[in-house]
């Protein structure tokens, strides 16, 4: 049975959602499950935006049959040819033979890169190729198309439309989480039930491409947005500057808090009790922090914190002459996101050669916009009551640095 909301007018949301995904690309956990979002406009040309992935193709496809009542469907705009969009492309065309693909060049090699058409499909691909700025008149509906690569694949591109100043947004602006009956974000608590989760989406899935989430932005200011359809969780139809504010800061790598996120690595506690230790101190001083041992909690999570805050200190045992593993795994993981403005620093542990302090801090040398904080705290074995005064010395380091208001 279908199963479809109304966005506006003749615009009808045709995505699903899937709540017995456990890791979405593999890697993601996603608890409360994930959305895909698809869009139907009913104009005097039927328009779908992108498709869904493979594990919800059924509803989908109800859901479109029963939109389009009969109708033919004139158009599927491929904003994004990543396969949780784009993994009912061929079904869609087998059961509307006419319809007319409207992507750009790029999204039209991975078209043909992802799916196993025979010579006799691809021949009869009916394709438009649109560019920067082009436009697509439906009726009573005219879109535009901008160019939006790296968020957060190369093809991607944006949707505009002129008519009722609704963005379609490809990635950007999604959530994880799955919309539970709800359409719009002002449905729900927003701030509370899922900013987080927004913050782990994006810093995870598009972090690394700030650059290009900014050349975004700058180009949608030039125009006035009362919807924005995302491709991943909520319609936003109303207070969407904090969501804006958000990504402003995001894609410019600044922390939204004062507050220090402490990450750690700890083989038989001793490395942990250090950063007990230091977090117990700095609330002493009325500073934020949060601990993560990251041999527990999964990355994505400690990586949207560490978008989240101003200071990061990471404490790591030495292991095999190196960083403990989950450490450096871990440390990979959000350099490769391009994390930069932030001021971090480094709790080392070694019974015998302690490493891990300098190779943790060169880890950080491709990054930008990085202090790093020159007290480090070097550990033999467990913490000894002669290392409080460098614990200290480095609490007060940071209790100064959040006192000049850096
Ligand atoms: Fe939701 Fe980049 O795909």
């Amino acid at each position: 049975m279908h199963c479809t909301k109304k966005v506006k007018d003749d615009l009808i949301w045709v995505g699903a959602n899937d709540r017995r995904l456990a890791m979405f690309e593999g890697i993601y956990s996603v608890p409360d499950g994930v959305s895909y979002n698809s869009y139907l406009l009913t104009d005097e040309k039927t328009v779908l935006f992108d498709t869904v992935d493979k594990a919800v193709i059924e509803r989908f496809i109800e859901n479109v049959t029963h939109t389009l009542n009969g109708r033919k469907l004139d158009y599927l705009v491929v904003q994004h040819m990543e396969p949780d969009h784009c993994a009912a492309l061929q079904e869609i065309i087998a059961r509307y033979p006419a319809v007319e693909i409207v992507c750009n060049a790029k999204s039209l090699e991975l078209i043909k890169q992802f799916n196993n058409f025979s010579l006799d499909t691809e021949e009869r691909l009916n394709v438009k190729i649109v560019k920067e700025g082009d436009t697509l008149k439906t009726g009573r509906h005219n879109l535009r198309f901008l160019m939006a690569p790296m968020v957060h694949w190369p093809e991607v591109m944006v949707a505009y439309d002129e008519t009722d100043k609704i963005l379609f947004s490809a990635d950007a602006f999604g959530t994880f989480g799955a919309l539970n009956g709800a359409m719009f974000a002002d449905e729900v608590d927003f701030k509370k039930d899922y900013m987080d989760e927004t913050r782990r989406y994006y810093s995870n899935i598009v972090g690394k491409y700030g650059v290009q989430v900014g050349a975004l932005l700058g180009k949608l200011s030039a125009f006035p947005i009362e919807l924005i359809c995302p491709l991943h969780g909520f319609v936003w139809r109303r207070d969407f500057g904090d969501i804006i504010e958000k990504y402003k800061l995001w894609s410019q790598y600044l922390p939204e808090e004062k507050g220090v996120m402490i990450a750690y690595a700890s083989v038989y506690g001793n490395t942990e009790n250090a950063a007990e230790i230091f977090a117990c101190r700095l609330r002493d001083k009325g500073i934020k922090t949060v601990m993560f041992d990251v041999s527990v909690t999964p990355a994505s999570e400690i990586i949207a914190a560490a978008f989240k805050l101003s200071h990061l200190v990471f404490a790591s045992t030495t292991y095999n002459a190196g960083i403990f593993v989950a450490m450096e795994d871990f440390l990979n993981d959000l350099v490769a996101k391009n994390i930069q403005n932030r001021t971090i620093g480094f709790i080392e542990n070694g019974s015998w050669a302690a490493t891990s302090g300098e190779l943790m801090r060169k880890k950080f040398d491709k990054c930008k916009k990085i202090d790093v904080l020159e007290q480090v705290i070097s550990i033999k074995s467990g913490v000894k009551e002669v290392q409080l005064a460098e614990i200290d010395a480095m609490v007060t380091a940071i209790a100064r640095d959040f006192n000049e208001g850096r």
